[in-house]
């Protein structure tokens, strides 16, 4: 089994769409392990994407994850983290049938993070979800 975590971005808080996303994972068979919602601070966020803080779209994927409250999600599978990833699709021009291809508006609000690798999410885990991971809850 492995762990993994979802960000329902502001967006998608927004539109009313958490319920929906969830539900994609759950349908196939992905179960949570840990949800919560909160508005991240810039200092955090800068700390969540700091791989891409020399990047020219750094400013604006900032202001957007901060724009308003998000919710978080431990997301737990078999071979869950690459799962997770197939079922939010592409970062541009994802195709139909995945979560961006079907409500992202543009490469920005694009409604959903996936931890990207067993590392990653082990990085990312720790930060939103840190007593659960330092308890080493299952
Ligand atoms: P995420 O980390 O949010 O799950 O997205 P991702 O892995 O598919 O894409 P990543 O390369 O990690 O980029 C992080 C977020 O930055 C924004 N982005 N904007 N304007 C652009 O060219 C651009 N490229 C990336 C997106 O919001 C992306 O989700
Ligand atoms: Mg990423």
């Amino acid at each position: 089994m492995e762990k993994t975590l979802v960000l329902v971005k502001p967006d998608a808080v927004e539109r009313g769409l958490c319920g929906e996303i969830l539900r994609r994972f759950e349908r196939q068979g992905l179960r949570l392990a840990g949800l919560k919602l909160l508005h991240l601070t810039r200092k955090q966020a800068v700390e969540h994407y700091a791989e891409h803080r020399d990047r020219p779209f750094f400013p604006e994927l900032l202001d957007h994850i901060t724009s308003g409250p998000l919710v978080a999600a431990i997301i737990t599978g078999k071979d869950a983290i690459a799962r997770v990833r197939r079922l939010i699709g592409a970062t541009a021009e994802a195709v139909p049938g995945t979560i961006r291809g079907d409500f992202a508006t543009s490469v920005t609000a694009n409604v959903v993070h996936g931890s990207d690798s067993p590392e990653s999410a082990a990085r990312e885990l720790a930060l939103f979800f840190p007593l659960e991971t330092t308890l080493g809850a299952d």
